[in-house]
């Protein structure tokens, strides 16, 4: 497929602007509470970097980064989940926040957050910067969410077309030619 980028979906400025807010209301949630961010790799680590530098001093933060790959399945409804890097930290009785690039399908998101919940996380929350309509398999609202986007592929600030275009500072549609 011959793809080609192209209109700007949401500015650098916008971007800066919402991830502010998600920060101000992370900080008022998490007054003087430690916070444990858990990235999704590869996809969140632009986000998770603005994001934590959004946080206020008062909130302590501790950051750890996962990588699962999952599939759907015809059989079931949530089909499959393969952890490919695990964390590093335990999330035993801590108040955790899920960071993720963008919710399509909800499969990712499904899996890490019942992993999380099954290893005693104390609470759960999730942080997406995107997230497309309708067949979320992650069938809870999410906390702090960036913006809803229209049902298009996109690409930039850190979110990839076959690994490429996770530099550009803005969010972009990748058009077919
Ligand atoms: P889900 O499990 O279907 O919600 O998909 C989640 C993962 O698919 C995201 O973390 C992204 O890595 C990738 N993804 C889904 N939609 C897009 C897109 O429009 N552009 C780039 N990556 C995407
Ligand atoms: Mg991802």
């Amino acid at each position: 497929m011959k793809t080609a980028l192209g209109t700007i979906l949401i500015t650098e400025q916008e971007i800066r602007r919402r991830i502010a807010e998600l920060g101000r209301q992370i900080s008022n949630d998490y007054l003087k509470t430690p916070v444990t961010l858990v990235g999704i790799l590869r996809g969140s680590f632009v986000f998770l970097a603005d994001l934590i530098r959004a946080i206020s001093l008062e909130t302590p933060v501790e950051v750890d980064f996962m990588s699962v790959s999952s599939y759907g399945d015809a059989t079931t409804t949530s089909g499959t989940v393969h952890i490919e890097k695990d964390l590093g930290i335990s999330v035993g009785g801590k108040d955790v926040i899920i960071v993720e690039d963008i919710v399509d399908t909800g499969l990712t998101l499904f899996h890490v957050y019942n992993i999380l919940l099954g290893r005693g996380a104390r609470s759960l929350r999730v942080a997406a910067l995107l997230e497309k309509p309708g067949k979320s398999k992650y069938n809870r609202p999410i906390d702090y969410l960036g913006f809803k986007i229209p049902n298009k592929f996109v690409v930039g600030f850190g979110l990839d077309y076959a690994q490429r275009y996770r530099n550009l500072p803005d969010i972009r549609v990748l058009d077919e030619i």
